[in-house]
């Protein structure tokens, strides 16, 4: 059932809160703690339900996963090869990344798994791992168009391959790694533009035999495979992608400051804060430190007078999921914003390009787009608001109108926010604490 929630007009937000785990941090510590051997300890793990869905494939394929009562997750592993034969298949909810990297980790192990997602997912683009993924010997078979469900038989000898990444994809990058570290000898990948780097630094902390280098055609990846993983203990630092929201509505909403504690500051995940610094915010990054492998701070946000920018278009993947909240943001700045080299934005969890211009719109904004590129015309304060936005079964249209409608004259519906459950579950009630007026629609109210 739609789950609809209308945001009102908020001032003087305040407080210090942490949020959930990275979500393609949690993803990939599953994955390789369940393929390693020994028991492996997850701490801050996000569990939100695209997680657990690589929880629950994780365990189909053979490998035992536990939450303490402390939440702390114990994992043991399958070792490398060592997957069972799925029983019938494999559900992966919403989440792309779940479904693209599992999809590498089966590819070379000779079992058969069938793959499916809900009505998001079932309509995003399978092919880009489908044709690597196969010239390492797997037989692979989706829906027509290249969907969900995807059914794919294993590589009984899967051959290394040497692939440059035709679309800037952390997720087909990973997929291709994954399906390395079952295959004999050195499988390479060539990003011509760095994409997020998790998948890497997790691998070297699980021992995986893994190096880098950079040359005229981007940076290349190797994996020699076929050698064991060992367990690994990891800890989960907060998503910059979730506190995306809460900053945004300390930038926004007048007379606020807010402290958001222990975010992952990787540095391509960080283009928001840039592009955001760029435009006038004032947001502070306290105490920077080293965990685990990855760069944390706290950050600490205040209303700020924004100015719209150009936002480059070799920006775009370190910001990639950023884009509906910076849309919203340029809304409500001074000037144009204009979002260049975006066209991926097409296929994730919604057209992300047509459900922002055309919530926008709705609230009384003007918005320009073309095939990759998008340009807000900031109102320089308060939207008009008074819309009621299809969500488009996508988390993050949802958390952004809903930041929006919170510097709106009238209230801001979303029609179904069930969605946000899948990065953000306790979305709701940490901007409520913060002082946003998010709420329940009234019985029978219009938006
Ligand atoms: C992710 C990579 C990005 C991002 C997604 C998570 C990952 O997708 O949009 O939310 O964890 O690897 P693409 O690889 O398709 O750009």
């Amino acid at each position: 059932m739609a789950q609809p929630l209308v945001s009102q007009f908020s001032h003087s937000l305040s407080g210090t809160v942490r949020v959930p785990g990275d979500k393609s941090i949690s993803h990939r510590a599953v994955m390789l703690a369940a393929t390693a051997i020994g028991e492996s300890r997850i701490s801050g793990l996000l569990e939100s339900a695209d997680v657990i869905h690589t929880v629950q494939a994780m365990a189909a394929l053979g490998a035992h996963l536990e939450r303490d009562a402390d939440g702390t997750w114990t994992v043991s592993g399958t070792g490398i090869g060592g997957y069972a034969q799925p029983e019938g298949s494999i559900d992966f909810g919403n989440s792309g990344t779940g479904v693209r990297l599992v999809a590498g980790l089966v590819a070379t192990t000779p079992i058969k798994t069938i793959m499916t997602g809900d009505a998001s997912l079932s309509r995003r683009p399978m092919g880009r791992i489908v044709t690597p993924l196969e010239l390492f010997g797997a037989r692979i078979d989706t829906a027509p168009g290249g969907t969900l469900p995807m059914r794919i038989i294993g590589a009984k000898d899967p051959v290394p391959i040497t692939y440059t990444l035709p679309v800037p994809s952390a997720q087909v990058k990973s997929a291709i790694l994954l399906a390395a570290l079952n295959t004999p000898g050195e499988t390479t990948v060539i990003e011509p533009v760095a994409t997020r780097d998790h998948t890497e630094k997790m691998l070297k902390a699980f021992g995986a035999d893994i190096r880098e280098d950079f040359g005229e055609e981007g940076r290349r990846i190797t994996v020699r495979g076929e050698k064991e993983l060992h367990a690994c203990d990891i800890h989960v630092p907060g998503d910059p992608s979730s506190a995306a929201f809460p900053l945004a509505a300390a930038l926004m909403c007048p007379d606020s400051r807010v402290t958001i504690r222990n975010v992952l500051l990787n540095p391509t995940r960080t283009g928001l804060i840039q592009t955001l610094h760029e435009m006038g915010a004032e947001i502070r990054i306290l105490n920077p430190r080293q965990e685990g492998g990855e760069i944390v701070g706290d950050l600490e946000a205040s209303t700020s007078r924004l100015e719209g920018i150009v936002v480059p278009a070799e920006r775009a993947p370190s910001m990639i999921d950023e884009y509906p909240i910076l849309a919203a943001i340029a809304a409500h700045a001074h000037g144009v914003t204009r979002m260049e080299g975006i066209g991926e934005l097409r296929v994730k969890e919604s057209d992300r390009i047509a459900a922002m211009a055309a919530g926008l719109a709705a609230c009384g904004v003007t918005v320009r787009t073309g095939e990759d590129w998008m340009e807000v015309d900031g109102i320089g304060g308060c939207i008009p608001g008074g819309a009621c936005i299809e969500t488009h079964m996508d988390h993050r249209i949802a958390m952004a109108f809903l930041v929006l409608g919170l510097v709106s004259r009238a209230p801001v519906t979303v029609n179904d926010a069930a969605m946000i459950a899948t990065s953000f579950p306790a979305f709701v009630s940490l901007m409520r604490s913060l002082g946003a007026r998010i709420s329940e629609p009234q019985q029978g109210a219009e938006a």
